[in-house]
């Protein structure tokens, strides 16, 4: 019997990665892991998604929805919210814990930091959960994407943002004052919650 094209194996094999999910099967191709993996994205089109549903908080009026993906080592945020200040700069991060119940957003404790760096800009040192500002229009309405670095979805790993809180703020983050950008109240509410891993 003569072999397959080496090229119909790692076809075949993509196949049956996607369709097992089965991170222990991933793991078992070691140092090909990444490549694999990003086959699979090609052929499936996705990664590890989440999403957060946004509620405002006690007497404000911010809501919206935010998806997350992952693309090897970056995750893809796209986030639409309304209800802001018109023309306004909202401070928006990832907060430690997914628990909106208290009403002002408190629950949700301090910027996720699992590797203990200082609150920052995305270009200097930062805590993971630290993001670009929301900037409403005229209406209110802010719809942003960019990636983050250092953070998974997902994976249960230290760096996963799956069961954190998002939190918007009343004011902007001027990316300085420790550990929180000075940011203002909570004024929109959210977990992320994994919907595919
Ligand atoms: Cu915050
Ligand atoms: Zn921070």
């Amino acid at each position: 019997m003569t072999k397959p094209p080496v090229r119909t194996l790692l076809a075949l094999s993509a196949v049956a990665l996607a369709l097992s999910g089965c991170s222990a099967m991933k793991d078992g191709f070691g140092a090909v892991k990444e490549g694999m993996g990003s086959m699979r994205d090609r052929m499936m089109g996705d990664g590890p998604s989440a999403t957060a549903k946004l509620e405002a908080t006690k007497g404000n009026t911010a809501s919206g929805t935010v998806t997350f993906q992952q693309h090897g080592q970056h995750v893809m945020v796209h986030a639409r919210v309304s209800g802001l200040k018109p023309f306004g700069e909202h401070g928006f991060h990832v907060h430690d814990k997914g628990d909106c119940s208290s009403g002002d957003g408190m629950g949700t404790g301090g910027h996720f930091n699992p590797t203990g760096q200082p609150h920052g800009p995305q270009h200097a040192e930062h805590h993971a959960g630290d993001m670009p500002a929301l900037k409403a229009d005229v209406e209110g309405k802010a719809e942003v994407r960019f990636h983050l670095t250092g953070v998974t979805l997902g994976d249960g790993g230290p760096a996963d943002l799956a069961g954190r809180g998002l939190i918007v703020h009343a004011g902007p983050d001027d990316y300085q004052t420790q550990p929180t950008g000075n940011a203002g109240a909570r004024i929109a509410c959210g977990v992320i919650e994994a919907t595919r891993r």
